[in-house]
């Protein structure tokens, strides 16, 4: 039986939803159907489909009680929308339904598992069950509490289930949790043998154990087995500016060992997930032909405060990327999908670049995917994106010092936020590739094959849609551009 709370949010959102443009809306990214959104949720093949659910407060474009909102998709990037999926409606998670995971029950049905949040700002493992559309809240809620915690962790950070299933069809599920006295953060990990009742195996992994700690605290883990290696994928908040992590809140990636049978995980190596300003608390399924995709809420909470006028709409998912592992670095590229929306392209070679800013006729738009490669550069090299005579987005190579910086300060934001990242980047016997998809309000840059993304979004109205390029020495360019459709 839907309550009163969840039928209201699908009464709200039906009606809403039909007074947004659809040209208000990226052209292939998923965004809420109506007001905010966060963290990509559930993410899961079942039914023949994808199926998406994010974090979601559609009675405003701010952060409020949390919902689950629901989409589902063929191909990850036309998405319909389904009735908001969870509302926080039980004692168990009144004051919201955080993040979580997607399992299909040995009987068939969907099961969401998220964190209930209880008056008094208290977290827990809850579930529900459905057919894909509708759920019903497990009457033994929360299955995870305080007293499944170990006794130094406090039950008021423990949060963002990620479940998998073993090879020996055991269930395990990975929790973020702080200390109670603030000095550490971890992971802890629980096993289940029917999904539905889960105990706590062990913890596992700490910051305090890292080589360089990773921010005060974690938030949203997923694990997985990635071309041999296993791989730790999580958040954090208020991480420490280094050579490797931008300050603020930004995502990681352990690579590691992983023993199954202890339930064991030593980590070898870790590397930042996005080096831009936007991407957080990603989440990856399996696809049924065997690619691990991965997909992040592309905002950052620290500016999402920062939103266009009279926006209907705030917060959106980045384009799914396809994982793989290269000279132990974990690489993503934009989903095969998105090169069937490709159309008209149009290719340039050896196009000499100089201190002009130049505009290669056909070379615009903001809903775009283009290849660049940029060949013996001895100076800085500036492609300014979404650009008319007031606005720009630069993306910036700087090869003498081995840096690609993204710089979205005169992109149209009126405030000052976080506006600028960049990250090292190598040439490849003099060549730097760049795949720069582009949607309405996006970029996502992938660098050299994918070793490297920086996701951001734009302020700037569609009509800024030019491209120039210039060079303070010279450089040569071949670029290839595809509207995308
Ligand atoms: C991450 C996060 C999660 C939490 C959710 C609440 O962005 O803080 O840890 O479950 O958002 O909306």
């Amino acid at each position: 039986m839907d309550s009163e709370i969840l039928q209201r949010a699908r009464t709200y959102e039906s009606q809403m939803d039909q007074k947004i443009r659809e040209e208000e809306r990226p052209g292939f990214h998923l965004t809420p159907r109506v007001g905010w959104m966060n963290d990509p949720n559930g993410f899961c093949y079942y039914g023949g489909r994808y199926h998406l659910f994010y974090q979601y407060h559609p009675y405003s474009t701010h952060w409020g009680p949390m919902h689950w909102g629901h989409a589902v998709s063929r191909d990850l990037l036309h998405w319909s929308y389904l009735p908001a999926a969870l509302a926080p409606d039980a004692d168990c998670d009144r004051e919201g339904c955080f993040s979580g995971c997607a399992l299909t029950l040995p009987d068939g049905r969907q099961e969401l598992i998220y964190t209930g949040v209880s008056r008094g700002g208290i977290q827990a493992q809850c579930v529900a069950a459905g057919d894909g559309r509708d759920y019903e809240k497990a009457a033994d809620n929360p299955i995870l509490s305080e007293r499944d915690l170990p006794p130094e962790v406090s039950p008021a950070d423990f949060r963002d289930p990620k479940a998998w299933q073993e090879a020996d069809g055991t269930y395990r599920l990975l929790c973020a949790a702080k200390s109670r006295d603030g000095g550490d953060i971890m992971f802890l990990l629980y096993e289940s043998r029917d999904a539905l009742h889960w105990h706590f195996v062990r913890t596992f992994l700490r910051n305090s154990e890292l080589r360089e700690p990773i921010g005060r605290m974690f938030e949203c883990p997923d694990f997985f087995l990635l071309d041999g290696q296993y791989v730790l994928l999580a958040s954090s908040q208020d991480m420490e500016g280094s050579a490797r992590y931008h300050s603020g809140n930004g995502s990681f990636c352990l690579l590691g060992d992983y023993d199954a049978a202890a339930g064991a995980f030593v980590p070898r190596a870790d590397q930042s997930v996005d080096a831009g300003i936007d991407f957080y608390a990603e989440q990856t399924i399996l696809s049924p032909d065997g690619r691990r995709i991965m997909i992040g809420w592309m905002q950052n909470w620290d500016t999402s405060g920062i939103q266009p006028e009279g926006c209907r709409w705030f917060g959106q998912m980045s384009i799914p990327r396809e994982l793989s592992l290269r000279n132990g670095q974990l690489c993503q590229w934009p989903i095969r999908e998105l090169e069937e929306l490709r159309r008209d392209p149009v290719a340039y070679r050896n196009a000499a670049l100089g201190r002009e800013p130049v505009e290669l006729p056909g070379i615009l738009g903001r809903r775009l995917d283009l290849e660049v490669d940029i060949a013996g550069a001895q100076g800085t090299v500036t492609l300014s994106l979404a650009a008319d005579e007031k606005h720009h987005t630069d993306l910036i190579y700087r090869p003498q010092e081995s840096l690609l910086t993204l710089d979205r300060s005169a992109s149209g934001t009126r405030r000052a936020g976080a506006d600028v990242c960049s990250t090292e980047v190598t040439g490849r016997e003099g060549h730097l590739r760049l795949r720069i998809v582009l949607d309405r309000f996006s970029v996502e840059v992938f660098v050299n094959g994918g070793e490297k993304a920086l996701s951001m979004t734009l302020f700037s109205k569609e009509s800024a849609d030019r491209i120039r390029f210039m060079a303070n020495a010279p450089a040569e360019l071949a670029v290839t551009a595809w509207q995308l459709r």
